[in-house]
């Protein structure tokens, strides 16, 4: 009994795949198969001698079963590794698609995201309009009459009318002030604002496109004053630049939709030819400004009795190169895949209010 137990169990060890297992199970524990047979033999045993020989051959079949069935267990874990190494998948492999190239954000997209999600903390909305403006909207309605030599200045295009109309033609809106104007007519006062977007002007140098972007900023109520104005534009420039209490400079000038108009600094210094921002004595240009004129109010259906408050308007481009140190204004709308790529934001950073990027 014990050298068939040793055979058996030596046998099963040894079965290298399921088919040889299925042999062994046939001839040892089958119905013809050696224990079967022995079985068989107890019939011929006196009682005395089926009494031990019975259990033990019982218990024998059972270990071999068992031995069988762990076996065969084992055997198809085995098959399963195997399998797996060989279908083994590298999941650090770079998709596919990623040969085509990923897209980046623009500095420009970026950067109104970043002003906006600022603005948006000091409870500013986003507001819009188109960029095909009535010569109301763009220049009479904010206190620049026909004759207004800031007509002139402005390079204005102008759309084409159809023969024989003679009504003032459509422009290519030439600031985002009108948006001022349109805001105020439809939500009337209180109201704070920000809106960014393209504007036009017909000139192209190195620091002029015809076509840039600017955020226009207006915040209307009892009694907004020039203070809290300088308070907004210090905090904003603070946290875009991520330059703790950086200063600003109000310069007394003139603009036809503010009274007073102030053109607004921030503080600088240049080091070997290097522009830093937020030290030293110098003063860089980044915005006009003022307190809203009472008939700029009032072509928008604002009370200039009850209301008042600040607008201000902002280069993005322009504060997009200084944060970011893009050195040519025309690069930005080439459209060369190399630049973008080099100067674009991954659509996965998204704005934070430290102005910076994550990751
Ligand atoms: N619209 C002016 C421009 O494009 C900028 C500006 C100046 C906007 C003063 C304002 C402001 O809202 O108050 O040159």
């Amino acid at each position: 009994m014990d050298d068939l137990r040793n055979k058996y169990l030596a046998a099963i060890a040894d079965a290298g795949d399921e088919a040889s297992l299925e042999t062994l199970r046939v001839t040892a524990v089958g119905k013809k198969g050696e224990i079967s047979l022995k079985m068989r033999e107890l019939g011929k045993m006196t009682p005395d001698e089926r009494q031990i020989a019975g259990p033990k051959l019982n218990a024998l079949k059972d270990e071999i079963n068992s031995a069988l069935a762990a076996k065969k267990v084992a055997l198809a874990d085995a098959a399963l590794d195997e399998r797996l190494r060989g279908e083994w998948l590298d999941v650090t492999l770079p998709g596919r698609g990623a040969a085509r190239g990923m897209g980046t954000i623009h500095p420009v997209s970026q950067v109104m995201d970043e002003v906006a999600a600022i603005f948006a903390d000091m409870g500013f909305a986003v507001a819009e309009g188109p960029q095909v403006e009535s010569d109301w909207y763009n220049f009479d309605a904010l206190n620049i009459p026909g004759h207004h030599p800031a007509r002139a200045e402005m390079d204005t295009f102008y759309m084409a009318r159809s023969e024989g109309d003679n009504r003032p033609p459509h422009v290519l809106r030439t600031h985002t002030s009108p948006v001022q104007i349109r805001t105020m007519e439809a939500q009337g006062a209180p109201l704070r604002i920000i809106a960014p977007g393209r504007v036009y002007r017909a000139d192209y140098d190195q620091t002029h496109t015809p076509m840039f972007h600017q955020i226009e900023g207006l915040a209307i109520d009892r009694d907004i004053s020039m203070a809290n104005l300088k308070w907004v534009l210090e905090e904003f420039f603070s946290v875009f630049f991520g330059l703790d209490g950086i200063k600003t400079r109000f310069r007394a000038s003139h603009f036809p939709f503010t009274e007073p108009s102030a053109e607004v600094d921030i503080q600088c210094s240049w080091v070997d030819g290097q522009l830093r921002l937020g030290e030293g004595d110098g003063w860089l240009e980044v915005l006009g400004s003022g307190m809203v004129h009472p008939k700029v109010l009032q072509a928008a259906g604002v009370d200039p009795a009850a209301w008042q408050g600040f607008a201000f308007g902002m280069g993005i481009d322009r504060i997009a190169m200084l944060k970011y140190g893009i050195p040519d204004l025309r690069a930005f709308f080439d459209s060369d895949l190399r630049w973008l790529r080099h100067y674009g934001f991954s659509a996965l950073d998204v704005p934070t209010l430290q102005g910076g990027l994550n990751g």
